[in-house]
């Protein structure tokens, strides 16, 4: 097992009708400014909710935070947060919503220029560049990304996402109620399944370091949503199913099962860039990448590649190669199976952008990505030819 520090001060307040946690940890005294986006948060009533159990506390809102979050969206709450003196935020939504939630709460307490805090990539920013955030909790409606209870986020700017990674925006807490997640769209439900599907692969599919508890929980997030994942799509108020659902998706980017073992993370970089040259949706573009990703890297990955064949998939016949093949073209139909389509040519991109799309990793410097930097920009073109 690698060395590893493991921190994650985030408290999860889970289950059903939750929201009187709101008032038990913003602070009585707080200016707080309620961060949701394009509308679906009203519609459900659900800010109305919120802002009721905020009581007596000054409290401002923002909307408008689209999927993707932009940089030059945020901005525009950051001058609120300085004009109001506001000293708690309230992120109610997905992963776009509490990315951006934690943008802001950096950009806010940041003198300089924020875009700087565009630039450092999966590492954390250093504490003399920033030292302090404005602190935020978060009412989680989608189940996807993690970043409930983890210390990044993804923020859209020009034709690029960049990962903004600080352990100053761990949220103070999150709400899991899976009932405020019904109301989703089919297709974003199929999207949660799957990139925390694919959040526990990259952290997972790499090679062997005797990681057993982590190996062991991967698999079991990895089989939980295999289980769960046609009755939460098919069954918008199957409580059960969505409770494991959230849970899992949690669980599958909080840290802990990442501690130890080696990470990937080149399905998210180049997923990332298709989501910003094609506008496909974030679990979309995981669905495209990652079987193509696993066939081009069978042999860096063939010992793990096995591992998951047998026990995630349990298939016990056939060699090696027939085990790994069998294993990729399930992983391919579990997320064909939840509606999402698998090939970059069934969203209407053909072979002539894959150039583009090089260009592009090349321009963001993805140009040595996985689990040992081996991954260069010739290999990625087979995988996108892989793709197609
Ligand atoms: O904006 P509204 O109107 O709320 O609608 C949203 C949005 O259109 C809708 N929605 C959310 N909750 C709903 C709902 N509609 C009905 N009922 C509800 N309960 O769903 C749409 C998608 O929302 P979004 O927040 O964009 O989805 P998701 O949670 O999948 O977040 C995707 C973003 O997270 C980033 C992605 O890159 C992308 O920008 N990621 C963040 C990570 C992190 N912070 O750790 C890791 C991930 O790998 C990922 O990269
Ligand atoms: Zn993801």
């Amino acid at each position: 097992m690698l060395n590893f520090d493991f921190y994650n001060p985030t408290r999860i307040i889970f289950g059903k009708d939750r929201l009187d946690g709101i008032d038990k940890y913003v602070p009585a005294d707080a200016t707080v400014l309620i961060t949701y986006g394009g509308g679906s948060a009203k519609r459900s009533g659900l800010i109305d909710k919120v802002k009721t159990v905020l009581g007596n506390r000054k409290v401002y809102e923002f909307g408008g935070i689209e999927p993707n979050p932009r940089y030059e969206t945020l901005v525009k709450a950051v001058g609120i947060v300085r004009n109001e003196k506001i000293d708690f935020l309230l992120a109610v939504g997905g992963g776009s919503v509490i990315d951006g939630t934690k943008f802001i709460a950096l950009a806010s307490c940041y003198d300089g220029d924020s875009r700087d805090l565009l630039k450092y990539g999966l590492a954390p920013i250093p504490f003399d560049v920033i030292g302090k955030a404005v602190p935020f909790g978060t009412v989680l409606t989608l189940p996807a990304t993690g970043s409930e209870m983890n210390n990044g986020a993804v923020i859209s700017y020009g034709h690029g996402k960049y990962p903004v990674m600080s352990e100053l925006v761990f949220p103070k807490f999150s709400i899991l109620d899976p009932t405020l997640t019904f109301t989703l769209p089919k297709m974003q439900v199929a999207n949660g399944v799957i990139d925390a599907f694919v959040h526990t692969t990259e952290q997972y599919l790499t090679y062997p370091v005797d990681g057993k508890v982590q190996d062991r929980m991967a698999e079991g997030i990895l089989q939980t949503l295999i289980e769960i994942s046609e009755t939460t799509v098919a069954e918008p108020e199957n409580y059960d199913a969505r409770a494991n659902h959230v849970w899992s998706a949690t669980l599958a980017l909080n840290g802990l099962i990442g501690a130890g073992v080696p990470q990937d993370w080149a399905t998210h970089m180049i997923g990332h860039e298709l989501t910003a040259l094609f506008g496909i949706d974030h679990g979309q573009t995981l669905a495209i990448v990652l079987p193509a990703l696993l066939e081009v890297r069978r042999e860096q990955k063939r010992a793990k590649l096995l591992q998951y064949a047998e026990r995630v998939w349990h298939i016990e016949s056939g060699s090696e190669e027939e085990k790994i093949d069998l294993a990729i073209q399930k992983t391919r139909e579990f997320f064909e199976g939840l509606g999402v389509k698998t090939y970059l040519s069934q969203y209407g991109v053909g072979a002539d952008k894959i150039p583009v799309i090089v260009e592009q990793l090349k321009a963001h410097g993805m140009t040595a990505l996985s689990e040992t930097q081996d991954l260069t920009l010739d290999i990625i073109q087979k995988i996108l030819e892989r793709a197609m």
